[in-house]
This record gives structure tokens, C-alpha cells and sequence, in this order.
């Protein structure tokens, strides 16, 4: 062991030497994050032996245990180092001089919505793989068009190339054929593709995975039994085979779900590469390995990093959340981070806070997947489904309450937990189960249950609203709450209830369209109230994309989640690089949240499922996306690292600890009065005393000499005045700032919306207005 763990310079090979290393640490050790700001010294080297010194010197000069409880060094993107500590050993670490913070390594999740049915699928499925030519249908592309586009500007994410000796973007290991032509076609092309990164296949035009990276060592320190699918950075769960192909994928003609939403399908920016950081693993994502792929990713020379998962809420300070540092230095880069908000739906459940990262709420397409179902009283009606069975007569429909078994209660056998039903009661009927929404239950796993106990059809009642389809395996259908009583009455008021439930089908053009998502997590923003968040939504409620053949030999998969919403910015945000290469990523991210719309298909207000009530920015951001406008914006907000510090001074941090994260000599100087001065694309005032006034400046990216006016919808109660009111350009690039002044009429409580909009005849510049009355001014109660 010794000689093994004596060169030291790479992550794969300190992660053997502390799995051999283990043994010898104490057992209340665990794995903290030691954050030591920006880098300092420019050798790796030279950081990791400062590291082991600091470890040293809180072992009480032991080398030995030092190196044992090494988990990994960061030294590209920012500094610092992963540990194993004892809680005491962790307080001490925080004392010593460089030491920014030190926080536990969390768990961090994907943010997909019932990940647990789609996971349920592992093994079951066998799709007949069809209508895809197995014939190498990539050399029948035009490579020259392809290419050149692509490697000239608007790579996703990564620049490297594969094998770049020291610092190769390739780990291998088990699980990949690489040889493997059988592939189909569509994987190919898609995703996760390792073919083309071969040395052998370097002449090979149709890179789209450049490169390939995984991060175990701290999923490997926390987890009692390390058992992977694939001990590399395949996707063996499909989700990052979803997200990727969303973000980037190449045009596919005849992409379906089992026939389900056919058509042609590319992701948002066809031409861009994807290197791939894989952090995520059977149980989640933990801190310790997303830093070390976000301080890779830096190094790499990566354009845009997109992340499907975030922490559960409340999340952690900014500098004890690794998405929030490692994003932090990102941006710093000139990385554009475009992340998840989570899927947790309630108000404040908000996540991924940080001003620095555009965030993404989820919301519909105007496709829907549903089933019709028919009672015997003539009643019909539609329910979200995936399933393409469908029961060929009417059949007797009765309440999974009836059909208790044994020792369960009717209550629980309404919620059709395992083994609840009684085979005799159930057997060829329909049966109506309800489903509360919690994180353990599966809207499959019930269908299964139903089918078990020989029912041939079900109704499921989500009490909890969130309309997503699913895969049953046998005719189903969901429905919300209003429509269950509807039934569950049918029911007791017949004398032979019955129904018929036919098979799922894609309904184009349904309205109204978009809505945001039920699951999608609100604002406002737990940690900063000044920020607003989310930033901004797009489709993530049943979007059809890649899947990876890992995982129930499929090609293709619908599913739902913010996560699924994060890569269509994402995909947005390489087109606008490739456009604007010069764009700050605060610049693009005004220009994705300024174009923005708040009106549906039928120009009405969007609503927020499941009950429509009229969305707010605390749903959606500054609306819902709108690509054909973000290129041309006219004006952008625009923000520098410095403005990052002065905001992080406003909110409290000292310039001892700023000194650190930033790694020059800034000074809280240039603080602002309040975070709300930051210049972001939206306004945010949540503690209104009265008056209020907020400056901001804008740039001028669109005609050289132009002209805008200030239109304003004022939150309720409240007075808005905009000085000037008119803005005279005389040239691109030029600045103007402006002040939105706040004065309170009428006080009322709670948070209260409008809008402030720069418009010509061209364009709308348009940023939500957030207010909340001050209730210790006006003597409001809570
Ligand atoms: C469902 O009801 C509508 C009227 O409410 C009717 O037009 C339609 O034909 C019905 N569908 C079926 C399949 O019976
Ligand atoms: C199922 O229902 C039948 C008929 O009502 C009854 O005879 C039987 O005991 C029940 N079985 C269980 C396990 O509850
Ligand atoms: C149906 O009847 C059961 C008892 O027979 C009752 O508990 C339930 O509330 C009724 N449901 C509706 C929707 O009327
Ligand atoms: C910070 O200031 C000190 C003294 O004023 C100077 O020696 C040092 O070079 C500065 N560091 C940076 C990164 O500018
Ligand atoms: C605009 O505001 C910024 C910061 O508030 C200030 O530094 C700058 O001088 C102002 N520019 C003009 C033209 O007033």
C-alpha cells in the first residue's frame, strides 16, 4: 500500500489508497468538505502537499493517517480538499487560517419526479427495438456541415478533446462494449456514445461525447455497501441519457415512446458536445464527488454546465453548499450554470439559490398522454397514462376499499399497498386507488399490486395533483382529487358500477399550454428573499428523450421533472454562446429571463397546475422561455464577478472570508445597500418600509441608436415611478442606469407582483417586480 499511494497527483488513484487506508480512521469519521476559496498556488502539487499538512497537523502529526483520510484534493477551479473527520477534527479545520467553511458531505438528488417509477422499470421491459436502420446511419450525414459548426463555437459543454495525455477526459471500465455496433443507431448519435471518443475512431466526424469523467470516492466513504451498475461513467439509470440528448442530441426521425408521441426529435442545440461528469449513483450525489467534477469541469475548459439535482430545501449557506461554491467559481470562470429548482412544489421549497446560476422551473408542453375512460352512466373522461393497454368491454368498477385483504384496514387498501387486496374481491374488476404523493409510494409499483390481485383496470386518484404519466401495466389512468369523488359517488350511488378505460394516447395542441408543473418547486428564495427564484421555466412535465439501453432496453423514455427542464435552458444557452460567443453568462441569462413570456398559447395569463390558479414569478421566474427571442433581447442586465462580491458583502460575508472565496485583496467597499441592488434581471424588495429605491443598468446589445420607454404594472397597493422614464441609446454596448422607486399606498400582506418592461417597437425588456409590505411599519400581522 505504500508504494501505491506514493504518487499522489491523480483522483482515481487516491481513491484506491484511501479504500485500502480505510480501516486504520476512526469510526466517527465522516467525510466533510474543507472550502479554501480561490486558488492560490498554481501547482497541484504543491496544493495537495499543503493539504496533507493541514490533515497532519489535525491527526497530531501522523502522515500515515493524514493520507489515509485524504478523499480528494481541489486545485483547478478553486481550493480545498475532502476529508475524513470526527466532528471535533471538522471544528478544529474550520479554525485553521485559509479555511473558508467546512460542511458535511450531503446527499444531493436528481430532480426528476418519481424517479422511483421510472427506476421500476429496470429489467421488465423488453421494447422491441424498431423502425431505426441498424446500417451506420451517421455516415449518411453530411459530415462537413456537421462538424465544423461545432467545433469552431458552440460546444456544450467541454472543449477538451479525448486523451489529452495527463489529463484525459476517458475513464473506462466496466459495463462498455466498445466495440459494440449493434448499438442502435440512435444511441449512437445521442448519447453516451464512449465509440467516439476512441483513439481509434479520432478521425470519426460525429463526436457528440467528448469526453467522460466519474466521481465515486465520496459515495464510496459514506455508503455502508458500494454496489454500482457500472463502475464507471456509464449511464446505467437514463436520466443523464435524458438530460444530455434534451440538451444537445442530434435530429432522431421516428422518435416514440411504445408509439407514444412519434416524430422527429433533436435537443435544443444539436450542433454542441457534451463531455460528461458522472457524480450521481444509486443513492444520489454527494458533495465531496461534485466538487471534484465541477473543479475538473473548470479545468476543462467546459462552456456551460447543466445540473439535473440539487439539495432537498432548505438548502445550506452558500458556501456550505458544494453546488453553490462550485458554481460560484464557475461563473467566475465564465461558465454559464444553469441548474434545477427541485420538485418538492410547495411555496419557499425552492432550491439552487445562488444569484450566479440561472434556474429552471418545470412546466407543460401542450402534449399531453392520457386515457379515456368511460362509466356506465355515460359518463366519460381523461386521466394521464402511458399505458397502451386497453380493456376490450365495460367492466364492474369497485373502490380499492372494498377489496381490503386480511389484516389491512380498508383506509390502507385504498392506497393499494402491497399485498392490501383480497384476490376473490378484486379479480376481473377495475378497481380505484388513491395515491398520497409520498416519496416512498410508486404510481407503478400500484398498477402492479392491482394486476396481482387480478384487476384489470385502475383508476388512480392522486390526491396530491401532480399530473405525470406513467407506464401501468395494465389499462390505468390518473386523476386528480375532484375527479376521484366524482367516481368514488358514482360508485356508491349505483347498483353495478361499472367502466371501460381504453388505451393511452397523444393529445396534441391540449390546452391550456404551458402550465407550470404541480411538482415544480416555488419561491420565494429561502436564503437570499432579495434574489428571485426561480430564474425562469421550461417543458418538464412527460418530455420524451434518450434513454440509455442500460436500463430496461429501452431507447427512448418520458418523464417528468425540473430536471428535465434545466437541459432545454441549457440547450438554449449553447445557441446564444454560439450566436454571442463574447456574452457574459449573466448577460445571457438576462437575455433568456427579458424575453420571457407570462401568457399562455391563447394569450391568457399561464396557470400553475393543479388547479389553475394564475401563476406568479414565484412559479415561473420572469415566465416561460422563449427561444425564437432570446438571441436579439435589445437590452441586457449584465453582472461581473466584482458585482458577485459586492453582493456577498450586502448579504453579510467579511472581507476576511471574501478574500479567501475570491482569492484577491477585495474589499466590502463597494457593498451594496441591500442584495437588492445586485443587478439582476428581476426585482426583488421583500421587506418594503415605506419608500424603496432600486437602481439597475442596462446594455445596449440591440440597434445602436434606440430608444425605450418604461411601461409598468404595479404590484398592488404599491406606487412605481421609473427615472428617466425614456432611455436614449446612441450605441451598442453603451449603459444606462435607471432607479425603480417604491412607495407604498395601500399596505397589504404577503408578496405582491407586477412588472417594469423597456419597449420599442422591436423589443420588450421585460423584469418581474416582487414587493413585500414591511408588516412592523404597518402594523400588519402575519
Ligand atoms: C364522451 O362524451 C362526449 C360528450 O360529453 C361525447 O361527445 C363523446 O362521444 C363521448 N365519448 C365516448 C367515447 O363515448
Ligand atoms: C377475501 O374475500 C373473500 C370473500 O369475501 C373471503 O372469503 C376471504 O376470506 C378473503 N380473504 C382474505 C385474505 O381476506
Ligand atoms: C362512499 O361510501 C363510503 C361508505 O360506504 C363512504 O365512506 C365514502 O365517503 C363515500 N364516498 C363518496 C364519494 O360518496
Ligand atoms: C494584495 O495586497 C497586498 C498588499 O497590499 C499585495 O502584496 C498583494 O500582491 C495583493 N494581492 C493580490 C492578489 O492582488
Ligand atoms: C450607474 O450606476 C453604477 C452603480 O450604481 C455607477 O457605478 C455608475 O457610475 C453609474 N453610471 C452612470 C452613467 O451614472
Amino acid at each position: 500500500m505504500g508504494s501505491l499511494c506514493k504518487t499522489t497527483n491523480s483522483v482515481l488513484y487516491l481513491s484506491t489508497c484511501l479504500f485500502l487506508a480505510e480501516i486504520s480512521l476512526s469510526l466517527s469519521a465522516k467525510v466533510y468538505v474543507v472550502y479554501m476559496g480561490s486558488r492560490g498556488s498554481d501547482d497541484p502539487d504543491e496544493i495537495l502537499r499543503q493539504n496533507h499538512q493541514m490533515l497532519t497537523s489535525i491527526h497530531g502529526g501522523s502522515a500515515e493517517q493524514a493520507k489515509a483520510s485524504h478523499v480528494y484534493s481541489y486545485s483547478h477551479g478553486f481550493r480545498g480538499f475532502a476529508a475524513k473527520l470526527t466532528e471535533d477534527q471538522a471544528s478544529e479545520m474550520a479554525e485553521m487560517p485559509g479555511v473558508v467553511s467546512v460542511f458535511p458531505n450531503s446527499r444531493r438528488r436528481l430532480h426528476t419526479t418519481h424517479s422511483w417509477d421510472f427506476m421500476g422499470l429496470m429489467g421488465e421491459e423488453t421494447m422491441e427495438i424498431q423502425g431505426y436502420s441498424t446500417k451506420n446511419q451517421e455516415f449518411g450525414l453530411n459530415p462537413q456541415v456537421l462538424v465544423m459548426l461545432t467545433c469552431l463555437r458552440c460546444q456544450l459543454v467541454g472543449r477538451g478533446t479525448a486523451n489529452q495525455g495527463k489529463h484525459s477526459m476517458l475513464q473506462l471500465a466496466t459495463g462498455f462494449n466498445l466495440y459494440n455496433r449493434n448499438l442502435p443507431t440512435f444511441f449512437k448519435v445521442l448519447m453516451f456514445d464512449y465509440l467516439d471518443s476512441q483513439p481509434q475512431l479520432k478521425l470519426s466526424l460525429y463526436r457528440k461525447v467528448i469526453g467522460a469523467r466519474y466521481y465515486m470516492s465520496g459515495y464510496e466513504a459514506e455508503e455502508d455497501q458500494v454496489k454500482v451498475s457500472f463502475k464507471s461513467s456509464r449511464d446505467s439509470s437514463g436520466h443523464g441519457s435524458h438530460t444530455a440528448s434534451t440538451a444537445a442530441g442530434r435530429y432522431m426521425t421516428n422518435m416514440n415512446y411504445k408509439g407514444l408521441a412519434a416524430g422527429g426529435a433533436r435537443g435544443g442545440a444539436p450542433m454542441a458536445r457534451i463531455a460528461v461528469y458522472k457524480t450521481c449513483w444509486d443513492s444520489g450525489c454527494y458533495d465531496v464527488d461534485l466538487l471534484a467534477a465541477f473543479d475538473d469541469a473548470i479545468r476543462d475548459g467546459v462552456h456551460i454546465l447543466s445540473l439535473s439535482l440539487g439539495p432537498d430545501s432548505p438548502q445550506g449557506d452558500y458556501f456550505n453548499d458544494a453546488i453553490s461554491v462550485g458554481s460560484f467559481h464557475a461563473a467566475s470562470h465564465g461558465i454559464v450554470v444553469v441548474a434545477s429548482v427541485g420538485n418538492e412544489a410547495i411555496q419557499g421549497s425552492a432550491t439552487n439559490l445562488a444569484p450566479w446560476m440561472i434556474t429552471v422551473a418545470a412546466s407543460s408542453t401542450d402534449r399531453d398522454f392520457t386515457s379515456e375512460v368511460i362509466l356506465g352512466n355515460g359518463a366519460n373522461f381523461t386521466g394521464e397514462s402511458l399505458s397502451l393497454l386497453q380493456m376490450t368491454a365495460s367492466t364492474r368498477i369497485i373502490s380499492a376499499a372494498e377489496a381490503y385483504a386480511g389484516y389491512f384496514t380498508p383506509y390502507q387498501s385504498s392506497y393499494c399497498l402491497e399485498s392490501s387486496l383480497n384476490r376473490t374481491k378484486a379479480k376481473g374488476k377495475v378497481l380505484v386507488c388513491r395515491h398520497a404523493g409520498s416519496s416512498t409510494e410508486s404510481k407503478l409499483v400500484k398498477s402492479e399490486v392491482v394486476k396481482e390481485a387480478g384487476g384489470v383496470g385502475m383508476i388512480l386518484v392522486d390526491e396530491t395533483d401532480k399530473a405525470v404519466a406513467i407506464p401501468f401495466v395494465i389499462p390505468a389512468a390518473i386523476v386528480g382529487k375532484r375527479m376521484g369523488k366524482r367516481i368514488l359517488s358514482y360508485i356508491n350511488h349505483t347498483r353495478k358500477p361499472t367502466s371501460r378505460i381504453f388505451s393511452a394516447k397523444t393529445i396534441l395542441g391540449s390546452e391550456p399550454a404551458p402550465r407550470v408543473a404541480a411538482f415544480s418547486s416555488k419561491g420565494p428564495n429561502a436564503l437570499t428573499p432579495e434574489i428571485l427564484k426561480p430564474d425562469i421555466t421550461a417543458p418538464g412535465l412527460n418530455i420524451l428523450a434518450a434513454w440509455s439501453p442500460a436500463n430496461g432496453k429501452m431507447q427512448s423514455n418520458i418523464l417528468s421533472g425540473t430536471s428535465m427542464a434545466c437541459p432545454h435552458v441549457t440547450g438554449i444557452v449553447a445557441l446564444i454562446k454560439a450566436v454571442h460567443p463574447s456574452w457574459s453568462p449573466s448577460s445571457i441569462k438576462s437575455a433568456i429571463m427579458t424575453t420571457a413570456t407570462v401568457m399562455d398559447k391563447r394569450q391568457k395569463p399561464i396557470t400553475v397546475d393543479p388547479f389553475g390558479r394564475r401563476a406568479n414569478a414565484f412559479d415561473y421566474g420572469s415566465g416561460f422561455v422563449d427561444p425564437t427571442r432570446v438571441l436579439d433581447p435589445g437590452l441586457i442586465y449584465d453582472a461581473q464577478p466584482a458585482d458577485y462580491k459586492a453582493f456577498l458583502c450586502s448579504i453579510g460575508y467579511n472581507e476576511k472570508s471574501l478574500h479567501l472565496i475570491t482569492g484577491d485583496n477585495s474589499t466590502c467597499d463597494q457593498m451594496f445597500a441591500t442584495a437588492s441592488a445586485l443587478n439582476y434581471p428581476s426585482i426583488t424588495v421583500p421587506n418594503l418600509k415605506d419608500r424603496f429605491s432600486v437602481t439597475r443598468t442596462v446594455t445596449n446589445v440591440g440597434k445602436p441608436r434606440s430608444i425605450y420607454r418604461a411601461v409598468v404594472s404595479a404590484p398592488v397597493g404599491i406606487i412605481v415611478t421609473i427615472v428617466p422614464r425614456r432611455l436614449f441609446f446612441n450605441g451598442y454596448g453603451e449603459k444606462i442606469n435607471f432607479t425603480v422607486n417604491f412607495k407604498v399606498n395601500s399596505p397589504s400582506e404577503g408578496y405582491l407582483f407586477g412588472y417594469l418592461s423597456w419597449r420599442n417597437r422591436k423589443s420588450w425588456v421585460t423584469t418581474p417586480l416582487v414587493v413585500r409590505v414591511s408588516h412592523s411599519k404597518f402594523g400588519l400581522v402575519t
